[in-house]
C-alpha cells in the first residue's frame, strides 16, 4: 500500500513495545534475544513514519518499574540501548530524524547518559521525524516531577504565583517531560495486553488506543500501516456532539 492511500495521518504515533520476551521464548532462546529482535521493530516503524508522514513517533523502551526486573535482564536492556544508539544515530540523522529520550535520566548511568546528549545535540536539527525514546518514564512520575517543578517555580518567583495559580490544563504541559511535544493521536500496544502499564498518563487523555496481539518483534511496517488505518476509521469527538 502506498503512503497516497492512507488518509488522516496522525501526527503523533506511540508504542507500548510489549512482548520481546514471550517471542524469545517461543523461540527457546533467552529473553534479551526478543529485546535485541525489537530494535529492528523500531527501525521499521521509523522508516514507516518517514515514508507515511507522521512528524512525531514515540516508543515506551522502559518504564520505572522494569528497574525491579533480574539485574542480568536490565543490565542487558541497558546495553542494549547504548549500542542501538551508537549503531543508528547516522542513519537517523541522515534521514532528518530528530532524537529524544524522555525519563528520569538521573536514574540511568554515565554512559548511557553520554551516548543519549551525543545523539541528541547531533540530531536536534533535524525535523522530518522526532523519535522519542521513553527511557525510565512512568506517567505518575512524570506528573509528579512537573507538580514540583511548578511548586519551585512558584517559590522562585512569588510575583508570579497568581498567574500560577490561574493556570489552565494546557499552561501545565509544559512541566512535564513532553513540553512542546503534541499529545499522541495514536497509542498502540502490542503482545494482547490491554493496559497501560502507568505510560502517558496525562498525554493519553485523548489519544486513540489500538491493542494488537502481535508481539513487539514481529511488529513492521505492515502492522504499523494496519494501525495506521484502524485509526484513520476512527470519529474523535472530544465530548462534543458532531
Ligand atoms: C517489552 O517486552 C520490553 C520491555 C518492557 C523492556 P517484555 O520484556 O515486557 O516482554 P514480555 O512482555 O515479558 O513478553
Ligand atoms: C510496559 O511493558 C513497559 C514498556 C513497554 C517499556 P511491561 O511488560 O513492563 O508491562 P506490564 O508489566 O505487562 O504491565
Ligand atoms: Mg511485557
Amino acid at each position: 500500500m502506498s503512503s497516497e492511500t492512507i488518509t488522516n495521518i496522525p501526527v503523533h504515533v506511540s508504542m507500548i513495545m510489549d512482548g520481546n520476551g514471550r517471542w524469545a521464548k517461543e523461540r527457546g532462546k533467552e529473553r534479551v534475544y526478543g529485546h535485541f529482535e525489537g530494535v529492528e521493530s523500531v527501525r521499521a516503524c521509523v522508516e514507516a513514519a518517514l515514508e507515511t508522514g507522521v512528524r512525531y513517533l514515540s516508543v515506551f523502551a522502559f518504564s520505572e518499574e522494569n528497574w525491579n526486573r533480574p539485574q542480568e535482564e536490565v543490565t542487558a536492556l541497558m546495553g542494549l540501548m547504548v549500542k542501538a544508539m551508537a549503531a543508528e544515530m547516522k542513519a537517523l540523522d541522515k534521514n532528518g530524524v530528530r532524537f529524544m529520550v524522555l525519563g528520569n535520566r538521573e536514574r540511568l548511568g554515565d554512559e548511557l547518559n553520554a551516548e543519549i546528549d551525543s545523539c541528541m545535540d547531533m540530531t536536534a536539527h533535524n525535523d522530518a521525524l522526532t523519535l522519542i525514546v521513553f527511557l525510565s518514564y512512568s506517567g505518575k512520575w512524570d506528573i509528579l516531577q512537573a507538580a514540583k517543578k511548578m511548586t519551585a517555580e512558584m517559590a522562585a518567583h512569588p510575583e508570579r504565583a497568581e498567574e500560577i495559580m490561574n493556570m489552565d490544563v494546557n499552561g501545565f504541559d509544559r512541566y512535564l517531560v513532553t513540553a512542546g511535544i503534541p499529545d499522541p493521536d495514536l497509542i498502540v500496544r502490542t503482545s494482547g495486553e490491554s493496559r497501560i502499564s502507568n505510560y502517558l498518563l496525562w498525554q493519553s487523555a485523548y489519544s486513540e488506543f489500538l491493542f494488537v496481539d502481535t508481539l513487539w518483534p514481529d511488529f513492521r511496517k505492515e502492522e504499523f500501516r494496519k494501525a495506521l488505518d484502524s485509526y484513520a476509521k476512527r470519529d474523535r469527538r472530544y465530548g462534543k456532539v458532531k
